[in-house]
């Protein structure tokens, strides 16, 4: 039997994804914004953010002297904002401690913000054809199934082993398509619920799929079920314009922009009063938004509120910061994504009342 690179290689050829993006360039920078951009989220979605940031920042050194801001709004709805934050802090390293020189191989890329050990290895392949093993969360289910690594990957044991497992199993030559196969395999064939082993090309001398425990391999931890967060978010119109809030540095959405946020309805009068000096009463409640976070589920309520006094002029506290904005230009401010989505739906039914 040809050996498991050799099979994934000639897989990748007719079967994998070869028209990408972020495929067929040697750019190391392009590179690392579609690793960061994947980390987490699939090809579909990043997509259109990644074509759209690589319009506005082509190179690493208009990323670096971009702020904070105009990165994230480029990020608006792709989720996970800690990566944009290392992103950009890794783009004002590499600006200013490698005097704009993209690192040139794994070990260096691994000591920048947001970067590390398998997307350095993901990266210095693809850029350099460097030989290094990748580990994601698609490829540890992959090497799990077919070495039978027994274990939870969080089991700094069996990470250890399938690390192992990753570097003996690298191909001498061909890293780049070696690396995106593993990928796609991933991503495309060996899925988590309902692999398609008919189509695998390493099914033959696959431990999980001999002994027929797809369904046991990789352990997985039974899930808790998430702790469940509420809170009110606010909709302060005042002649066509609504107020924006940008979020504090750290937590979740950090240095977004976002409605008013409290814990409860309750609190709406006593949070404008301490916090604009305004005088506001909340209305009725409109339909519950459920968005999941990774540790948490949140419920946001919008609640319309009506103004009785707002100060004529509103100080900044702190970090965080407050704007006015009309609702279709607020739509493109720098929101999460439940927000951004609740603003548009408001703005259509506006424009069509
Ligand atoms: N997931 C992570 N990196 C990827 C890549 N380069 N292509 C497709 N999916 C990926």
């Amino acid at each position: 039997m040809r050996s498991f690179s050799a099979r994934l290689i000639g897989w990748q050829e007719h079967a994998g994804r070869r028209d990408l993006p972020w495929q067929n360039t040697r750019d190391a920078y392009r590179i690392w914004i579609s690793e960061i951009m994947l980390q987490q989220t699939q090809v579909a979605t990043v997509m259109p953010y990644y074509r759209r940031f690589l319009d506005v920042f082509p190179d690493v050194q208009s990323l670096a002297a971009a702020s904070i801001e105009a990165v994230l709004r480029l990020w608006s709805g792709l989720g996970y904002y800690r990566r944009a934050h290392l992103l950009h802090r890794a783009a004002q390293e590499i600006v200013g401690r490698h005097g704009g020189a993209f690192p040139r191989d794994a070990a260096t890329l691994a000591t920048l913000p947001g970067i590390g050990r398998s997307t350095a290895a993901a990266i210095a392949a693809f850029a350099y054809g460097e030989r290094g093993a990748i580990l994601d969360g698609n490829v540890k289910r992959v090497l799990a199934r077919h070495q039978g690594v027994e274990g939870h990957a969080a089991d700094p044991a069996v990470l250890r082993a399938l690390w192992a497992r990753a570097e003996e199993l690298l191909p001498r030559a061909e890293i780049e398509p070696y690396t995106q196969a593993l990928m796609d395999l991933g991503a495309m064939v060996c899925l988590r619920s309902t692999p398609d082993c008919a189509r695998c090309p390493v099914a033959a001398d696959c431990v999980a799929w001999r002994e027929n425990r797809i369904d046991e391999l990789p352990l997985t931890r039974p899930r808790q079920p998430l702790p469940q967060r509420e809170v009110a978010v606010l909709l302060i119109e005042r002649g066509g314009e609504i107020l924006l809030e940008r979020r504090p540095p750290i937590g979740i959405w950090a240095g977004l922009w976002s409605l008013p946020e409290v814990a409860c309805a309750n609190d709406v009068t006593a949070y404008c009063r301490d916090r604009f000096g305004a005088e506001v009463a909340a209305g009725v409640a409109l339909m519950p938004i459920d968005h999941g976070f990774t540790h948490f589920r949140l419920r946001l309520t919008p609640l319309p509120c009506s103004i009785a006094y707002w100060p004529t002029r509103v100080e900044d506290s702190g970090h965080s910061a407050c704007v006015w904005l009309p609702l279709p230009e607020a739509t493109s401010a720098a929101l999460p994504a439940p927000i951004k989505k609740l603003l548009r739906s408001l703005a259509t039914q506006q424009a069509t009342v």
